[in-house]
């Protein structure tokens, strides 16, 4: 397991530099403020609803959500799914989109010790690579868009 956490480690600060340079010159996306009430985050964190199909390519993307290293997921096309965590599907059975909301933004609020990375938050600094060190790995729509996807996963 430690091994295989090393080689996590290293793969999510490849991934994550990687994006970084995909995303250019398009500036520093903030970390939006956030209400957490009991395990949720009922408040969208954008005024734009999240769209489920952009979410999909999110949560597929091993460049920007890496959810793949560690999650199964209902998106027959990607071979190599992770089993480190649980299967995404039916997520959206188990969970309303409040609760989802919190797990992607920050899983600490519901376990300190998540190795899930928080992705909408500037302090996962053992986690991600150099270039991402202060900005957020998903923007606040990018999180809408992925609670939108994982939401109909029934
Ligand atoms: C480095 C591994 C890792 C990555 C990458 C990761 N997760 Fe997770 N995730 C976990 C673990 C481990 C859990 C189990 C709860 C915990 O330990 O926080 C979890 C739990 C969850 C849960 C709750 C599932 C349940 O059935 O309780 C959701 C939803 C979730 N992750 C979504 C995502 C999404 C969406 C992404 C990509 C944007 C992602 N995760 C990326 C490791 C990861």
């Amino acid at each position: 397991m430690t091994v295989r956490r090393t080689l996590l480690a290293a793969a999510l600060a490849a991934g994550a530099a990687g994006a970084a340079l995909a995303q250019g010159a398009a500036g520093t996306p903030a970390v939006v403020p956030y209400v957490v009430e009991g395990d949720r985050i009922a408040q969208p964190l954008t005024d734009q609803p999240g769209d489920a199909a952009r979410g999909r390519a999110i949560v597929a993307s091993r460049q920007q959500g890496l959810c793949l290293l560690c999650h199964a997921a209902p998106i027959p096309e990607e071979r190599f799914q992770g089993d480190l965590a649980p299967s995404l599907a039916g997520v959206g059975a188990r969970y309303g989109a409040a609760q989802l909301r919190l797990r992607v933004v920050d899983p600490r609020h519901l376990n300190p010790s998540s190795f899930m990375p928080a992705f909408h938050s500037t302090t996962n600094a053992s986690r991600v690579g150099g270039a991402w060190q202060g900005r957020p790995i998903l923007t606040a729509q990018q999180v809408e868009d992925v609670v939108a996807w994982l939401a109909t996963l029934r």
